[in-house]
């Protein structure tokens, strides 16, 4: 069967819902129809009038890749193969993602509930909302899902920053420079530079045989241009939106075509010896969730930075959970 027919064939019962019709949620519902991996997207959104009028032009798109898209209620989750959850206020210039905690926490647990309880027993909840990891971690709570079945996008958009900063500094294809960005999708977030690899070779290695210095302040720029990528896209358009959309689709391929893909996203579990907490690190993902199974052995220091990033973490969801 050819690749289109096997998509087709995948996507044929493939109904995903977005909840939030805000520019990541629309966004999203976008790259989502052109990639053909659904046959029904469902747009929720508080205002009904902005997803009566989103759905409308998307309608338009969805002309070109027989897709189905509507709006609908939470009644909707039902038989639905992913509910990419991405409503809630997004950072403003200037604002960091943990003061958003507090507000986006109170909309989780009023959305969450009834989200669950419509949602099919392999429905599998995608958060994008931040602050990403506190909010993967409510989800789980407030949802009463096993964790697999729980993925926050975390910093699998940092993962695909870096690796966008270090092809540029390599001259390569980003898709060519194996490198993850792990723990929180936030400040205290770290690139495993111990694992970084291109074509097998440690980064000093690779720099050796290809005949050129190994630029440690280099590569400490394109960490602190990855970590701070966020802050200076809004300073200047007011949002992201793009890159978090097209990271959602590619956490949904595996999923739909239960691709076991490995990816950094953030589930709940423990991290560093500290427990109950949210964060990324590499996970497989397929049709049943995401499974963190081999364990990242990353060094001495690497170890202590997660440890400090869980723990922050930790404190902003003792923060709202009390
Ligand atoms: C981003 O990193 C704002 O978390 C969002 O693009």
């Amino acid at each position: 069967m050819s690749q289109t027919l096997k998509l087709e064939a995948a996507a044929g019962s493939t109904k995903m819902v977005i909840v939030g019709a805000g520019s990541v949620g629309t966004t999203t519902a976008y790259a989502l129809l052109l990639s053909g991996l659904a046959a029904d997207i469902v747009l929720i959104d508080i205002n009904q009038a902005r997803v009566e009028g989103e759905v409308a032009d998307l309608g338009h798109a969805a002309h070109f890749t027989h897709t189905r898209v509507r709006s609908g209620t939470y009644a909707d989750c039902a038989g639905a193969t992913a509910v990419i959850i991405t409503a809630g206020a997004n950072q403003k210039p200037g604002q960091t993602r943990p003061q958003l905690v507090a507000a986006n926490h109170a909309l989780f647990a009023s959305i969450i509930p009834p989200i669950a309880a419509a949602s099919s027993p392999d429905t599998i909840l995608v958060v994008a909302t931040n602050p990403a990891d506190v909010l993967t971690h409510a989800a789980v709570r407030l949802s009463g899902f096993p964790p697999y079945r729980v993925i926050g996008t975390g910093t699998a958009l940092d993962t695909t920053r870096l690796r966008r900063e270090l092809g540029a500094h390599f001259g390569i294809s980003p898709r060519s420079v194996h490198a993850f960005v792990v723990g929180e999708h936030g400040d205290s977030q770290l690139p495993a530079w111990s694992l970084a690899n291109i074509c097998g070779m440690r980064l000093p290695e690779y720099c050796r045989q290809a005949g050129r210095a190994h630029d440690e302040a280099e590569m400490e720029a394109c960490a602190k241009r990855t970590r701070d990528a966020a802050y200076t896209i809004i300073e200047r358009k007011g949002k992201t939106n793009y890159g978090i959309a097209s990271v959602i689709v590619a956490i949904l391929e595996p999923i739909v075509k239960n691709a076991d893909a490995i990816m950094t996203v953030s589930q709940v579990g423990t991290y560093a010896g500290v427990e109950d907490v949210a964060l990324s690190m590499p996970c497989k993902i397929n049709r049943r969730g995401a499974f963190q199974e081999v364990p990242l052995p990353l060094d001495e220091r690497e170890t202590e930075l997660l440890r400090r990033s869980a723990e922050s973490i930790r404190a902003m969801i003792m923060s709202v959970a009390a």
